[in-house]
């Protein structure tokens, strides 16, 4: 919950893609005290379920909605759904993401290629695409997209991923110069090494390597990311748009 006095999300629903699990769960449960209505849309239906019904008994407006946001049909029925059901969309955080397999770009498969910049940057873009045009309208609103280090950085083995993340900060960028004049605001947010399920899935001994290579000397929590996106979608960031902020324990350096 954001400190008493402090200004929180912009008023509306908070809508997180891939709030499910990790830092999307962290994020919705950070910003959720202060929303009018969350709404958590993944693909992974059950645990959606069971985090919305987590803070719907701590008496929080919450709602779990299945969503594929490589489908731009599904994400266009998502926003008809909500503007039927809920508050305006006030903040928009896109979690959803995949690392796809680690494989250098020569023998990258060319499936596995589409399916993670469809995931990260294609579904990230159609998230926006519904959220924007009503935040013009209303003069208000904040997207936050979670990017990566590896929108800065070259990391071997995940040329995809890296294309994506690069990708969204562009995307990022760019849409915070086109709405900025509207006062709406879009950033994205660069986390490093989280303990997350996506980062337990990697080949064993990642995590050690991981760990060692970060300045901090330790993975970083969902939460420690989820803290940084409260801040840049209230009012006390008001100022901030079109820039990338990592929270990566200083890997970055
Ligand atoms: N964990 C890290 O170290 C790390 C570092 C940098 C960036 N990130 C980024 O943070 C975001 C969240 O990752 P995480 O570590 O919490 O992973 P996670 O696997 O715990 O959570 C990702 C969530 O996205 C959902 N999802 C996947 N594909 C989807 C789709 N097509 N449509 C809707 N939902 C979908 C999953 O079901 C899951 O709930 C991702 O964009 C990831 O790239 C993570």
């Amino acid at each position: 919950m954001s400190p008493p006095g402090e200004p929180g999300p912009p008023p509306g629903t908070v809508l997180v893609s891939g709030g499910a699990s990790g830092i999307g769960a962290a994020c919705v449960r950070r910003l959720a005290p202060a929303a009018d209505a969350t709404v958590i849309a993944d693909t992974d239906r059950a645990r959606a379920r069971e985090l919305a019904a987590e803070l719907a008994a701590a008496g929080l407006r919450t709602t779990a909605l299945p969503l594929d946001v490589r489908d731009p049909d599904a994400v266009t029925a998502l926003y008809r759904l909500l503007a039927a059901t809920h508050p305006p969309v006030g903040t928009l955080v896109n979690c959803a993401g995949i690392s796809g397999p680690r494989r250098p770009v020569g023998q990258y498969d060319p499936e596995d290629f589409d399916a993670v910049v469809r995931t990260n940057l294609l579904g990230t873009f159609h998230m926006m695409r519904g959220a924007l045009p009503g935040m013009r309208t209303r003069g208000r609103g904040v997207v936050v997209n979670i990017a990566s280090v590896a929108g800065a950085r070259a990391v071997r083995g995940y040329g995809a991923y890296v294309a994506a993340k690069h990708g969204v900060i562009g995307l990022t960028r760019t849409a915070a110069r086109e709405y900025a004049e509207y006062g709406v605001r879009v950033v994205s947010v660069s986390p490093g090494h989280i303990a997350t399920p996506m980062l337990e899935a990697l080949p064993p001994g990642t995590t050690r390597r991981l760990t060692g290579e970060t300045p901090a000397g330790r993975l970083g929590h969902p939460g420690e990311v989820a803290e940084l996106v409260a801040f840049l979608s209230s009012e006390r960031a008001r100022y901030i748009t079109g820039s990338d902020h990592p929270v990566d324990g200083g890997w970055l350096g």
